[in-house]
């Protein structure tokens, strides 16, 4: 029959798919007016899907893995051997329950309280009286000292300005080929190290290495082992490394705030912890972090009319979905009010679609919410003055940065 998902011309997409970055599956899907068109990446036949009914048929329960499923090196530091992302079933739930139980109420909490007090002291000892920071250099050390003692890992001994360069390196270095991504490599290979070491110190009944390793310790796999010390690293630095990276989307959230005048003046008129967390969502939506999630099927389906086999590739559009214009009202304008009310559902994906239990979605996302709240509600009784630069925001980076790293002045 005729094909209901239309194929593009072009032989091979890897190019372009690295060229284009965030805006690739968006622009074809506009042009061919569809939101699932077939191509190859890396000449592997592939699925570019986006939208929420794509969000629907990909986080559907059991149908996907991400084994083997992200293209090129986009993010494949971000899924290392062992690692909850690349189990499936009963084994996946086990696991991924481990990482939902650390996000209680009273957890987030003090998560916020922690990096309350990390930017207060940076803004107090190290920004007060300087003339320009460059906010992207400084948050990473700020957000590596909020993990660690989020953690309860102890800070003495640890070089925080070395493992925050690690740690940071690993997703700047996460959507590259070449150099940065061997040294980005290397530098995980380090961290990894160092905190097996911790967890084999804590498991030999040294204490003291805080409630994260004693739970990676106490945890039971579905299968009802222990976790070697290697694969307990791998996961510890699953947490820590978010936590820095949630460090890009308060940068975003300073330079929404720059760029976005009638949002900042709807936050700085209301103020209030519903209104900066509403204007986080915001940034979550809009700013460009996580291109794309890949998946490769797990068990046969329908979809549109067509059949997908076990083995296919797809990759589901997340930043194209949360600017889906067939859901979202006027999708490229930054307005922190549409959060006031739910998101239409299946559109808000920033960090994955589906139920977060059952299925890959990040687990990270409250204590994401939770941080990203504290820290524009921090920059909101900050004073600081935004000096000309360069607010452009790159799209074949991912995730990058703004151009100049978001200079902030302090000089009154
Ligand atoms: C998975 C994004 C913060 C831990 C994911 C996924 C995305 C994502 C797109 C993949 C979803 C999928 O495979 O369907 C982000 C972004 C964050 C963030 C943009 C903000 C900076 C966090 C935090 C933590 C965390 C704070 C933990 C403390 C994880 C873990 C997974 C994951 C363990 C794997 C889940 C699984 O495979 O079941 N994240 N995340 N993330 N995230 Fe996050």
């Amino acid at each position: 029959g005729p094909t209901r998902i239309p194929a593009i011309s072009a032989p091979d997409s890897t190019l372009a798919f690295l060229r284009d970055g965030y805006d690739f599956i968006a622009t074809r899907c506009d042009a061919l007016g569809t939101d699932a068109f077939r191509t190859r990446i890396l000449l592997r036949k592939v699925t570019c899907v986006r939208g929420p009914e794509a969000v629907a048929a990909f986080y559907a329960p059991g149908r996907m893995s991400r084994r083997g499923a992200m293209p090129v090196s986009v993010m494949t530091l971000l899924q290392d051997r062992g690692s909850v992302q690349t189990l499936d079933g009963e084994a996946h739930r086990r696991r991924k329950a481990l990482f939902l139980d650390l996000m209680t109420p009273e957890r987030l909490e003090a998560a916020r309280a922690i990096l309350a007090e990390e930017l207060a002291r940076a803004a107090a000892e190290e920004w007060r009286g300087r003339k320009e920071v460059v906010l992207s250099d400084a948050i990473g050390g700020i957000m590596c000292r909020t993990a660690l003692r989020w953690c309860d890992l102890p800070l003495e001994g640890e070089d925080i300005a070395a493992l925050a360069r690690e740690l940071s390196a690993m997703i700047a270095g996460a959507g590259r080929i070449g150099p940065d991504r061997l040294r980005a490599g290397l530098l995980r290979a380090r961290s990894e190290r160092r905190m097996r070491d911790r967890i084999a110190a804590a498991r030999q009944g040294h204490g003291g290495q805080g409630w994260v390793i004693d739970r990676l310790i106490a945890h039971r796999d579905a299968d009802g082992s222990a976790l070697d010390d290697a694969v307990a690293a791998v996961e510890l630095l699953n947490i820590l490394r978010p936590v820095v990276a949630i460090g890009r989307f308060i940068v975003f959230a300073v330079h929404a705030r720059a760029c976005h005048t009638g949002a900042a003046h709807w936050l700085e008129a209301r103020g209030d912890e519903a209104a900066c967390r509403a204007f986080g969502e915001e940034v979550r939506r809009v700013y460009p972090f996580f291109p794309v999630i890949g998946g490769r099927v797990r068990e046969a389906f329908d979809w549109r009319g067509e059949r997908f086999g076990e083995g296919d590739w797809i990759l589901l559009d997340l930043y194209g979905t949360c600017r889906d214009g067939s859901v979202w009202p006027a999708p490229a304008q930054f307005d922190p009010e549409r959060h006031m009310r739910p998101p239409p559902p299946g559109a808000m994906v920033p960090q994955g679609g589906g139920d977060m239990e059952e299925g890959h979605r990040c687990p990270g996302e409250d204590l994401t919410r939770a941080l990203l709240t504290e820290a524009i509600g921090f920059f909101l009784g900050l004073d600081y003055e935004v000096p000309a630069q360069d607010l452009q925001i790159p799209h074949d980076r991912f995730p990058p940065w703004p151009r100049d790293g978001m200079r902030l002045g302090f000089s009154r």
